[in-house]
């Protein structure tokens, strides 16, 4: 008896501890769950699916080719394979201006907050697209885009932005309580998002708090546009039907068309952006739709631009079993099994070319695998090259802080899983080059 209650008190904390751990990672990015890899020696030999090979066997040999026929095929195995299909239903969008102030930022921006709804009536599904751009600019701006993770409140503490009431997760540190924002969480994001030093340079900087669009947990895909994209759904989904990934990626592109129409915003230099498993989101939004001029993913990790046959840090299995809602149901029968996915994920950043795309890790960051993020848009680069552009010029990583920007852009910076100042400027100093 005392054996057995023993071993239940051992299994129980031995769960409290990886709980706490799998909880430290995800807030803080800093502590690494054990139990996974992160020794490269260890790293398992594995052969990339071929990019420049068609499913006929047949080599790709342009660019043209690479457009027409190839690319169409990778882009349909990852709907198939890993994320599923982003809804095709497009609503008529209606807008409404919520709130513009032409001083914010001390003076230098305009700020908007947009209403989107999906649907004829106010009460549908509807997201707060909230947008800075210069004051002082003489036409429509290149512009940054993308989701953040608490509230467009969060972003900035700027009391007169509309604190978000859809569903948050508990965090009663930053002030998210009964999974509703409070006044405390105002700015709790701010240093993710330098508005200011973003409208300085002359960007424009939209963000919506990706909750609007699909709530981040496990409801069997019935809430956020879920309900909305799939009406004639039957109880058992398809298994290549979109988890929320594929969700937030079809948020992102409505944004777009918001945007695209807005004077002050320039639509064809809209870049998307995304951190973690946002930046999963920019990489698939930015895949999908080529609409999008620029794309960037920030420590974006397992799912996102790292390789997945490599194993280090997070791996399907894992991902799958804590976030079975991101991808689609299919993407399941490559947990622990990732040499049969026919795609891996510099196949992803491939789908993005020829437009330039910037990836970025953390050397703390070994969760969300740095050397596999870089070794992606490496093996990218042969797409990169069909159109005459210059990728990643080797597979070593380049010194800590130390950018690499060409056609593709890459750095490892020092610190942990974040959204720093010098991430932006990293991008900023990229956009100079490309959408300038
Ligand atoms: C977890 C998850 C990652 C994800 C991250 C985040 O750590 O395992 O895949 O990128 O959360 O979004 O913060």
């Amino acid at each position: 008896m005392n054996n057995i209650l023993l071993r239940s008190y051992r299994n129980l904390t031995s769960k409290i501890v990886v709980t706490a751990l799998t909880l430290m990672a995800a807030t803080s990015g800093y502590a690494q769950p054990a139990g996974f890899n992160y020794d490269e020696s260890k790293v398992p030999e594995y052969t990339l699916p071929a990019l420049l090979t068609d499913s006929a066997g047949q080599p790709v040999a342009d660019a043209e080719a690479w457009m027409s026929k190839r690319r169409p095929e990778v882009l349909a195995l990852f709907q198939q394979h890993v994320f599923g299909h982003i809804p095709e239903t497009i609503p008529k969008i209606r807008t409404r201006l919520r709130s513009e102030v032409t001083d914010a930022l001390d003076g230098i921006a305009v700020r908007r907050e947009i209403t989107v709804f999906f649907t004829d009536d106010d009460a549908g599904p509807s997201m707060d697209i909230l947008v800075y751009t210069p004051a002082n600019a003489d036409g429509p701006v290149p512009c940054f885009l993308g989701y953040n993770f608490n509230g467009n409140h969060s972003v900035d503490a700027d009391p007169a932005i509309h604190l978000s009431t859809s569903w948050v997760r508990d965090d009663k540190k930053r002030g998210n309580i009964n999974n509703k924002a409070t006044e405390q969480t105002r700015g709790t994001a701010s240093s993710r998002w330098p508005m200011k030093m973003i409208v300085e340079r002359g960007y424009g900087v939209a963000t919506i708090y990706y909750g609007d669009v699909d709530p981040d947990f496990d409801d069997g895909f019935h809430n956020g546009i879920h309900a909305m994209t799939e009406p004639d759904r039957k109880l058992d989904r398809s298994g290549d039907a979109g988890g929320s990934i594929s969700a937030w990626a079809w948020g992102m592109s409505r944004a777009l068309d918001v945007l695209e129409v807005d004077s002050r915003i320039d639509g064809n230099k809209v870049a998307i952006f995304g951190h973690s498993r946002l930046g999963k989101t920019s990489l698939w939004g930015g895949a999908s739709d080529q609409r999008f001029a620029m794309v960037i993913s920030n420590d974006s990790g397992c799912g996102g631009a790292a390789l997945s046959r490599r194993k280090f840090g997070e791996t399907v299995q894992r991902i799958n079993t804590s976030f079975p809602h991101w991808f689609c149901i299919n993407h399941r029968q490559y947990n622990d099994n990732e040499n049969a996915l026919p795609v891996d994920n510099h196949m992803l950043l491939a789908l993005i070319a020829p437009r330039p795309v910037y990836v970025a890790s953390a050397v703390d960051d070994k969760w969300a695998d740095p050397r596999g993020e870089m070794l992606s848009l490496f093996h990218a680069g042969p797409v990169y090259k069909l159109f005459g552009k210059t990728p990643l010029p080797t597979d070593e990583l380049p010194d800590v802080d130390h950018p690499v920007q060409n056609d593709v852009g890459y750095h490892i910076r020092s610190g942990g899983h974040d959204v720093k100042d010098f991430d932006w400027i990293q991008y900023m100093n990229f956009a100079d080059k490309h959408l300038k």
